[in-house]
């Protein structure tokens, strides 16, 4: 009988799995077991992808447009990313060099810890962040450090506690705006203390900009790679997935100076060749065609958080503010008396409603919990009648 348990890789037995993917994993059981579950635990759009983009994935199925395509990406999509970047963001990459194209932001973000970081250095997270950047920092063998970011963190907080968490190791910022999971949008001053210390401090910055079009009330995605001087130490990431719900595709690219693009290339190039070739003209067609299916998501988007964020805060114990942006919102739960971790799991195995507890986001998360509104009117209405009723059990 081969020893499982001692040959195995020391750094992946040290890693947890993904707490968001083991949530929606139980609802899925769950159900499976015939209970109604209202999984608001993941952020998958509940919308089908366009039937303009569908219908160029297709057709180049058709077509036989079914082989391997160039590593970085085919031409045509390199070019209309580059264009994307350069007139909604204003930062100019160039197409054949600075941009690569691959099955997934996630992916593009474990490449890019594995071609930048060395054992040892350091990067910066904003606590709370999205679950996949710590375990991508630590399967390269670098350590997250964590600087604390809420809606009330102040611009001089801001830059006290990010000047205190830079060492000689730190070698990377990752920042995510509008934010997993709190939907915060940074404004421009905020991301400039983060460009100063950049600057300062010779850092690569990573921008997850993933959420980039899920934006509501005149708020405005900036992009720090626009910042003076951010264009030559930024790597924009970005993808399909939550502005075009085009999660399966898996469609992610990632934007930075070429001796970066150069080195992550090699990474790409020897753990999956290429993205799915159809699944790139189908990205063509999403970036080039009518944005019109984007604005009526958005739209969707803003009414189910309107009105989820106000049967949220008439729940007594739970307080949460209008996300800016995501589709999550972010109600503080302290106030019932349990952790986290103790509201998710009561409230999935009583009420069979999955949502993330807020400490997976990091320790800031702690007193939080995540639900996502990229579902159905209906679902988000039950799902906040359950939870009312939960609440009101705890008394
Ligand atoms: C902040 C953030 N970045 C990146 C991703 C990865 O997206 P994908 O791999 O589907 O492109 C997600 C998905 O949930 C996310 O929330």
């Amino acid at each position: 009988m081969p020893d499982y348990a001692t040959h195995i890789a020391r750094r992946v037995k040290e890693l947890a799995g993904s707490p968001t993917v083991s949530v929606m994993d139980k609802a899925r059981r769950l159900r499976a077991e015939g209970r109604a579950v209202v999984d608001l635990s993941g952020g998958d759009p509940d919308f089908p992808t366009a039937p303009n983009v569908t219908e160029a994935g297709i057709a180049a199925l058709n077509a036989g447009f079914t082989h391997y395509t160039p590593s970085r990406g085919i031409p045509e999509l390199l070019r209309a990313i580059a264009r994307k970047l350069e007139t909604e963001n204003g930062a100019v990459y160039k197409p054949a060099k600075e941009i690569l194209v691959m099955p997934g932001a996630k992916q593009a973000i474990f490449v890019a810890a594995q071609a930048l970081l060395n054992p040892g250095d350091e990067v910066i997270l904003f606590d709370p962040c999205w679950v996949s950047y710590a375990p991508c920092a630590e399967l390269a063998g670098a350590v997250p450090v964590y600087v604390p970011m809420h809606a009330q963190t102040t611009a001089a907080e801001l830059r006290v506690d990010l000047t205190a968490a830079v060492t000689p190791r730190t070698r990377l910022v990752i920042l995510n705006s509008p934010n997993n999971p709190t939907g915060q949008v940074w404004t421009a001053e905020q991301l400039q203390i983060v460009a100063d210390a950049a600057q300062q401090h010779d850092l690569w910055v990573l921008s997850d900009e993933i959420y980039e079009k899920l934006i509501y009330d005149g708020h405005r995605h900036v992009s720090i790679a626009a910042l003076p001087g951010m264009i030559e130490r930024t790597m924009i990431l970005n993808g399909l997935s939550k502005s075009h719900a085009m999660t399966g595709w898996r469609l992610g690219y990632i934007a930075g100076p070429e001796p970066l693009i150069e080195e992550m290339l090699k990474v790409h190039q020897h753990s999956t060749t290429c993205a799915a070739s159809f699944v790139q003209k189908a990205a063509v067609a999403a970036l080039e065609g009518p944005q019109d299916y984007t604005d009526m998501m958005v739209g969707r988007y803003k009414a189910r958080r309107d009105a989820l964020v106000s049967s949220l805060n008439a729940i007594p114990g739970i307080r949460c503010e209008l996300p800016q942006g995501a589709f999550y919102a972010w109600p503080n739960i302290a106030g019932t008396g349990l952790t986290s971790t103790q509201f998710a799991e009561r409230l999935l195995d009583v009420e069979a409603v999955a949502t993330t507890p807020g400490n997976a986001f990091g320790a800031a998360g702690e007193g939080y919990v995540r639900l996502s509104y990229a579902n159905s009117d209906e679902m988000l209405a039950d799902g906040a009648a359950r939870i009312a009723r939960f609440v009101k059990s705890l008394r």
